[in-house]
């Protein structure tokens, strides 16, 4: 097994969207919209749809028949006027989805979807769902992981999922893999969480929270009054479903 290649990009910028063709692509964006894209799925959301912009989500949403849809999102972390939910992964119950297709726009992650459209394979992974993820991708020979940011600049908390990822990936043999430094890097920041977790005996779900609180994308959901989604996206392993984009009909199921 040789010539593994993965991959992290701190942030979309990082690598050009042609790069990315041929590989297996995780994207990330912690604080929400990754963890609410798993959320919705395990809720039984149909399919989830990304959008860019608010305009073509509504528009979208009015072709599809207006009450046949959830609309979700945010803009700087709040509600978006005539929509049905925001971007609180704990909002996407099964009793507020009954089964529909949730199309969602967010300032920053459905962006970083965009970002892999010519890739081989796209999946969307969250704390929520690390070890779902990590089944998902070990097979792949060339990976790549993609952290959406937060307008433009580099956000811990995405850097220590992407760290968890390629952690659980290279754990046992890790001689075929090749990481670039990024990858080693996020590596190194999960493996003192992991450390600190044993040695002080505090839970994982504690530490991440922690982190996460001082993050920039924490910060920013503080801001907001979204602060309690800090606590519920630090939650390793809490649901087993991998969100998986459809490119060519550009939504993403649960697989
Ligand atoms: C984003 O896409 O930028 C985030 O999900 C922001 C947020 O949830 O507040």
């Amino acid at each position: 097994m040789q010539g593994y290649r993965l991959s992290v990009h701190n942030l979309p910028q990082e690598v050009e969207e042609r790069e990315l063709d041929g590989s297996a692509v995780a994207v990330i964006d912690v604080l929400r919209a990754t963890s609410t894209i798993c959320q919705a799925l395990a809720s039984s959301a149909r399919e989830v749809v990304p959008f860019i912009e608010i305009d073509e989500a509504l528009a979208a949403a009015n072709r599809a028949g207006r009450e046949n849809v959830v609309l979700g999102g945010e803009r700087r972390g709040l509600l978006i006027e005539g929509f049905d939910l925001g971007n609180s992964p704990a909002e996407y119950t099964a009793s507020a989805i009954l089964g529909r297709p949730v199309f969602i726009t967010t300032t920053n992650g459905t962006r970083a979807l965009q970002h892999a459209r010519f890739a081989k394979n796209v999946v969307a992974a969250s704390f929520l769902n690390l070890s779902a993820v990590v089944a998902s991708l070990k097979n792949e020979p060339q990976i790549d992981i993609l952290c959406a940011g937060t307008d433009g600049s580099e956000t811990s908390e995405d850097i220590l999922l992407a760290g968890a990822i390629v952690h659980k990936l290279m754990s046992g043999d890790s001689s075929h893999w090749t990481a670039n430094e990024n990858a080693k890097a996020a590596r190194s920041e999960w493996k003192k969480i992991a450390a600190d977790s044993e040695a002080n005996d505090k839970t994982l779900h504690q530490l991440v929270t922690s982190s996460l609180n001082a993050s920039l994308g924490g910060q920013n959901c503080i801001e907001a009054g979204n602060g309690s989604d800090n606590l519920y996206c630090a939650q390793v392993d809490l649901l087993h479903v991998v969100p998986r984009l459809n490119l060519r009909e550009w939504k993403i199921t649960a697989s």
